[in-house]
């Protein structure tokens, strides 16, 4: 995470801005990078159809897979919110999270104010559900 923290931070931070979030006015990003040291970023996206909102860490993991990333090959994750207070990624998006990164695999989440908190994969989802082989 060292290596990439703060072009990850930036890349979520930019990528924030671009959030289409006009119900919620929660502008997300999110920037991954995979073990090669490849970047991917996402924002999300809301719809006048509420439950079709995609949040932007499932947006920047399904764009790294269109793009060839397999499960296993994110390394670090970092979510960008430009608000006072940091928040931890939602239920689904773990459980997206924890199909492409290992349980030592981290997450960050950060905001405009410089807080940061840091979570292994496993802290965030423990016990979290795989289909057995
Ligand atoms: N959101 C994310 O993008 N990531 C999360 O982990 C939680 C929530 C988005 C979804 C919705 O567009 C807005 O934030 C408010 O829930």
């Amino acid at each position: 995470m060292t290596d990439h923290f703060t072009a990850l931070y930036d890349l979520a931070k930019a990528s924030a801005a671009m959030a289409y979030a006009p119900y919620s006015k929660f502008q997300v990003g999110a920037a991954l990078a995979t073990a090669d040291g490849t970047l991917f970023n996402g924002c999300n996206v809301e719809n006048g159809s509420y439950s079709l909102g995609l949040c932007a860490e499932r947006n920047a993991i399904t764009t790294a897979v269109a793009a060839g990333v397999k499960p296993g090959d994110i390394d670090c994750l970092v979510i960008f919110i430009d608000r006072p207070e940091l928040f931890s990624p939602c239920g689904g998006c773990r459980q997206v999270m924890s199909e492409f990164m290992t349980p030592t695999a981290r997450v960050s989440a950060t905001n405009g104010n410089g807080l940061r908190k840091d979570w292994t994969m496993a802290e965030l989802l423990p016990d979290g559900f795989q289909l057995p082989d």
